[in-house]
Parts: C-alpha cells; sequence; structure tokens
C-alpha cells in the first residue's frame, strides 16, 4: 500500500449539507426495522438543512471512539444517540467504523429551539458522510445513483422519513404499483413526473410553539399498532398517493392541495384516536389553519398547509402568489407564531457536498 493511501486511509474528512423534507402522504405506523406500514411522499425542502463534517480516522485498536460537536459545542444526548446508531452500523453495513477515531461537528440552518424536526435532515447528513468515507476507501470518486439508494437506506434505519431527503424535488418511500422501483427499504426520487409548477413550490413554515412534543413520534407510530382506524388509513395512504402523484404531473393544485391537508388532518385525527389519545395541535395551530382556508375561499389564491407530528403549520404555494401570500401571512398569520417566527423554505434541489 504506498504512503498516500496509508495516509488517506488514516484522515478522511468529508461534508455534507442535506435538507430536511415534509411529506405530502404521511408515514404513520411501521413494522419490523423502520418500515413503513404505508407509501409516504414528499418535498425536498431547501433553507432548513444539516450541515455535517465527518473526519475518520482507522485506529490500530479495536473499538469506535467517537467525538461530537453540534453548533461547536459538545452535546451528551444526541452523541449517545449517535454513538449507538454508530454501533449498529458497524457491525452490518460500515465495518470499518468498528475500529476508527469518528469525529463529527454538525449544525442546523435553522434554530434548534424552533420546534422543527431536525431528524430527518441530520440523519441524512450523516448518512451521506458515512457512504461517502466509505466511497473514498473503496476508492470511488463519483456519486452514483447506488450511493444515494445506500445513503436513502442507512438514513431511514436511524430515523424513517430521513430516507426522503437525500432526493432533490420530491421523493417516494414505500411500495407504489404505479412507481417503478419504489421500495419500503429505501426511498427514490421523484423528479420527471413533475409539473413545473411544484419545481419551485413554496413551504413557510409558521412556528406556533418550539417546545418539545409531549409524544415523540416513535411513540406515535407505535400506537398505530393497536389503533382500530389503522387498516383503513393504510390502504387510504396508497390510495391517496396514487391520485396525488397525477395531480403532481398535472399540475392540478386543488387536488394536491386538497389531498394535502386532508392528509394532515388525518395524521393528527389518527393521533386522538390512538389509546391513549394526545393532541398535538395548539390553538394557534387551528387558528391559522381555518385563516388560510378562509384566504383561499375568499381569494381564489391557491394557498393550502400541511402540518407534521406537531403544532406548527406549513403554508403551500406556489411562487407567482408569493407576493399575496407573503402579506396575507405578515398581517394575518404571524402573530399566531411564537416569537413571530417563520421560516420561508421552499422545495429544493437536494442535498450537497461541502468538503
Ligand atoms: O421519521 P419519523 O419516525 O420521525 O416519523 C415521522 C412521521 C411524520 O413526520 C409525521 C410523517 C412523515 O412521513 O414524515
Amino acid at each position: 500500500m504506498s504512503n498516500l493511501t496509508e495516509s488517506l486511509k488514516n484522515n478522511i474528512k468529508t461534508g455534507w449539507e442535506s435538507p430536511s423534507n415534509i411529506a405530502l402522504v404521511k408515514y404513520w405506523g411501521k413494522y419490523d426495522n423502520q418500515l413503513p406500514q404505508n407509501p409516504s411522499v414528499s418535498f425536498t425542502l431547501s433553507t432548513a438543512a444539516t450541515r455535517t463534517f465527518v473526519t475518520y480516522s482507522e485506529s490500530n485498536h479495536e473499538g469506535m471512539d467517537v467525538s461530537f460537536l453540534f453548533d461547536g459545542h459538545e452535546n451528551a444526548p444526541f452523541k449517545s444517540r449517535i454513538e449507538k446508531f454508530l454501533n449498529q452500523m458497524s457491525s452490518e453495513y460500515f465495518p470499518f467504523l468498528k475500529n476508527g477515531h469518528i469525529a463529527i461537528e454538525t449544525s442546523n440552518s435553522f434554530p434548534h429551539s424552533s420546534g422543527i424536526a431536525s431528524s430527518a435532515s441530520a440523519m441524512s447528513a450523516l448518512a451521506l458522510c458515512l457512504c461517502d468515507i466509505e466511497n473514498s476507501l473503496n476508492g470511488n470518486t463519483t456519486f452514483s445513483d447506488a450511493f444515494f439508494r445506500k445513503a436513502s437506506f442507512i438514513s431511514r434505519l436511524a430515523s424513517g422519513s430521513a430516507c426522503r431527503s437525500v432526493f432533490p424535488l420530491m421523493a417516494v418511500w414505500g411500495l407504489v404499483p404505479t412507481v417503478a422501483g419504489s421500495s419500503e427499504e429505501w426511498a427514490i426520487g421523484f423528479s420527471e413526473d413533475i409539473h413545473p409548477v411544484f419545481h419551485n413550490f413554496h413551504d413557510d413554515i409558521l412556528i406556533i410553539s418550539p417546545n418539545e412534543k409531549s409524544v415523540s413520534s416513535s411513540a406515535g407510530h407505535q400506537l398505530m399498532e393497536n389503533n382500530p382506524y389503522a387498516p383503513a388509513r393504510y390502504t387510504q395512504a396508497g390510495d391517496r398517493l396514487k391520485t396525488l402523484l397525477v395531480a403532481i404531473r398535472d399540475g392540478d393544485i386543488d387536488t394536491f392541495g386538497k389531498i394535502t391537508e386532508a392528509e394532515a388532518l388525518t395524521l393528527h385525527a389518527l393521533m386522538m384516536c390512538s389509546d391513549p389519545a394526545y393532541i398535538l395541535m395548539e390553538e394557534g395551530s387551528l387558528t391559522v389553519i381555518k385563516k388560510i382556508q378562509k384566504f383561499r375561499v375568499e381569494t381564489g389564491i391557491p394557498v393550502w398547509f400541511t402540518l407534521d407530528a406537531g403544532p406548527n403549520v406549513h403554508v403551500l404555494y406556489p411562487a407567482d402568489a408569493d407576493q399575496q401570500v407573503q402579506s396575507f401571512i405578515i398581517s394575518e398569520l404571524k402573530p399566531y407564531c411564537h416569537e413571530g417566527k417563520i421560516i420561508r423554505d421552499k422545495v429544493g434541489t437536494g442535498p450537497k457536498k461541502i468538503s
């Protein structure tokens, strides 16, 4: 082995910026090792992203040694979650981790306290870095479809919906008969059959509350196991997804919006009929939802909402409605946002290598 290869093996540094994503048809309910009970589809976002740098050096003794900085500071709870994940990955997928020093530095483009779920962007950024290090160790310098498929697969094992973050524009995760190559193991990019109006669709995220959720997503997925509506829900998600993809291809914003809003409300309805039942929306969420619907009816401007598993409201609209929707948001919705916080986001081009 040449000195160069030897030294590369001992100091491989990579960095990736990976975005968050917002599901239009929601994944809610899982089985086995993070496999989805129903297919989902998402917009890849642009502004809400995580930047992660990983330096890998092989060590001559057994055991993994991890250092972890979040926003330049040590963070014990994040570090222990990452260490656990890296240990799992080392046995089956990345054996090089077994005896390595792994230094991770990560930061989000959005405030940690904003209530925005960062696991999709964080875990996909980490997965991309690990796949990139593996690539370098194997002497590969290009990022093939197989590279992104593996990154999606690894992201899924870290945090289900993170698997949809590694593709531009949109991603489909789960089996959809009309989407060739769709899989439960990883998401696939969905960028060809998208009408131009959706290429730069806006998503303004209204931060209604920055507080941690009272019921985590993993607990929520688990509660679906005994939810009496679960079987009907899983069928419904598949049917809605098929219709939604046709609307997205045809630029049919009306059908897109109707399905997207229905999905958000269904997700929260499933929480409300779990045992124990719970509510993650706040009063402010309901108020802005009603205002969005009223504004749409009164003006005819195609502005719609969706929700994640939390109280924050995503306002979705086409780029050409930006001016009118902005004045509406500032005057009517911003007063309901925590400290007036809004993240102006839109459909994005996917992850970027930054080092
Ligand atoms: O990826 P998880 O396990 O955090 O689940 C997220 C599920 C939702 O965000 C509510 C919906 C989705 O498909 O992203």
